[in-house]
């Protein structure tokens, strides 16, 4: 597995490859890896050649979040995807993305103000930025990305879209523990009691499903009992909860096909994330 610091090197590795007539897929990841990311790889392995960058994004971090503190366990990400098959990692540090005199931002309007953009309005802009600059440094015909990150996968495919990117965007399902909380590296920051009642993010998502089974298709009536049923549990900070178009973040008034429930919560410090399709799905 080859570790690439540099995006001269990287060109010089990618043009090789070109050379080749290799196909390239990119995994794009924080670091702190665990089940969810190699989830992504499965897909991912589809290419000649399979790259997952690692690089903790500075401009996707309001200015209160964790970015000192985000985990960077890199020894253990580096033996981890040597193991499962990955042939480059990509891992710059932030002066090579971002030097001095770096000016350029990429907004994905209206998609990046709706659920988390509202309390993280920075951070969509952010993340597009990093990926486009991925996407045009290591040019792969696939990119690979998880559901948790719902609304993250609606804005990438929409700036490929509109950005006439030629990469084409996979999401895979998201990867739950045992009792049901969705893998995520935050977790790492729950001590025992607020790992316990994290749990509520999915105990919700169940709820909604269950009421709509039963015959509930308000939006309103379901948001408010998940509402409910968040406030009830003293660990937790409800940010939102909202039922939205899947492909494009809108607000429905019925649930009806293509309908996603996404949630964000704080429990105790931590913010945590996850979503649930509702209805039938295309
Ligand atoms: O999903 C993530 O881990 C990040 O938002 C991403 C896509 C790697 C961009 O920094």
């Amino acid at each position: 597995m080859q570790i690439v610091r540099t995006i001269a090197e990287f060109k010089v590795l990618r043009s090789d490859w070109a050379d080749q007539n290799l196909t390239v897929s990119l995994v794009p990841t924080m670091g702190a890896l665990h089940a969810g990311h190699l989830s992504l790889l499965g897909p991912a392995r589809m290419a000649d050649r399979l790259v997952v960058s690692i690089f903790v994004n500075p401009t996707q971090f309001g200015p209160n979040e964790d970015l000192l503190h985000y985990p960077r366990p890199l020894e253990q990400d580096l033996s981890l995807l040597e193991r499962n098959g990955v042939d480059a990692v990509f891992l710059p540090a932030a002066s090579e993305i971002y030097p001095a005199g770096y000016r350029t931002l990429v907004a994905v309007d209206e998609l990046s103000s709706r659920l988390c953009g509202v309390s993280r309005p920075s951070h969509f802009r952010g993340v597009a930025t990093v990926v486009l600059k991925l996407f045009n440094i290591i040019q792969p015909q696939w990119a690979v990305f998880g559901q948790k990150d719902a609304q993250q996968t609606v804005i990438l495919r929409r700036m490929v879209q509109d950005l006439n990117l030629d990469v084409e965007v996979i999401v895979q399902p998201i990867v739950r523990e045992i009792d049901g909380l969705a893998l995520s590296s935050r977790n790492q920051y729950l001590n025992v009691a607020e790992r316990k009642a994290a749990t509520i993010l999915f105990r919700s998502l169940e709820f909604a499903q269950q009421a709509l089974t039963q015959g509930e298709s308000k939006t309103d009536v379901l948001v408010s009992g998940v509402r409910q049923l968040i406030g009830s549990e003293p660990l937790a900070r409800l940010d939102y909860a909202e039922i939205v178009n899947a492909a494009d973040l809108s607000p429905v008034e019925q649930v009806g096909d293509n309908a996603l429930l996404a949630l964000a919560v704080f429990i105790g410090k931590t913010r945590l994330i996850d979503n649930a399709f509702l209805g039938r799905n295309k």
